[in-house]
């Protein structure tokens, strides 16, 4: 089930809404990490430029035929091996990824499922103790230029109790600011 309002613009316009550098260095990215899993990758806006920083691996799951074949594409034109791009609908068949194995889990721009829970239960089981889940998420800002519509937008303290119900704990609770658009939280599983 494709999530609601998850539909993209065109590719330039969407990746001009971020600060790419500035998200992967607030969001704890690190070199070496090892395995990564995303939830929704779209365009690959920031599985490639995390793909050609890492020494490690990413996996992305994608639903849309179209995001695939972008993110294919540009995989391909970056020459890059250490990614893959599944076509899975991770709602209704979850990841496939086995218990503990994963080193950080994207979920950016994603989270305002009408179950964010659904979401956030499959990336703590896959992944490892001491690991972290990063999410991203658009302002709630009505004069932000895309995002989900505000009755469905959620609010950081709503995010980091549904984190919380999903047996992560916060660092702290700390909003990381990412200009212009976003903010960003990071759990780790204990
Ligand atoms: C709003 S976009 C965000 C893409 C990317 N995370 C980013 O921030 O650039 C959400 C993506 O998730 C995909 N998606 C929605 N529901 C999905 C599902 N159930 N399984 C896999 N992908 C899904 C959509 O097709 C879309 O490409």
């Amino acid at each position: 089930m494709k999530i609601r309002d998850s539909g993209m613009p065109e590719k330039s316009y969407w990746e001009s809404l971020f600060n790419i550098p500035l998200i992967i260095e607030h969001m704890n990215i690190q070199k070496d990490i090892n395995k990564i899993v995303e939830f929704g990758c779209g365009y690959g806006t920031f599985t490639i430029p995390i793909a050609k920083f890492i020494s490690g691996e990413i996996i992305a799951f994608e639903i849309d035929d179209q995001m695939i074949e972008e993110a294919d594409a540009e995989k391909i034109s970056n020459g890059l091996n250490n990614v893959t791009i599944r076509k899975r609908d991770f709602i209704s068949e979850g990841t496939g990824i086995s218990d503990n194995c994963v080193d950080y889990v994207m979920i950016f721009n994603i989270l305002h499922h009408d179950k964010p829970l659904e979401i956030l239960n499959e990336a703590f089981r896959i992944l490892k103790t001491g690991s972290s889940v990063g999410i991203i998420h658009w302002n709630f800002d009505p004069k932000t230029p895309r995002g989900p519509s505000m009755d469905i937008r959620s609010k950081p303290e709503e995010i980091q109790r549904w984190v919380l119900n999903a047996g992560f704990k916060l660092n702290d609770y700390t909003i990381i600011d990412l200009p212009p658009y976003h903010y960003g939280l990071l759990a780790y599983k204990n």
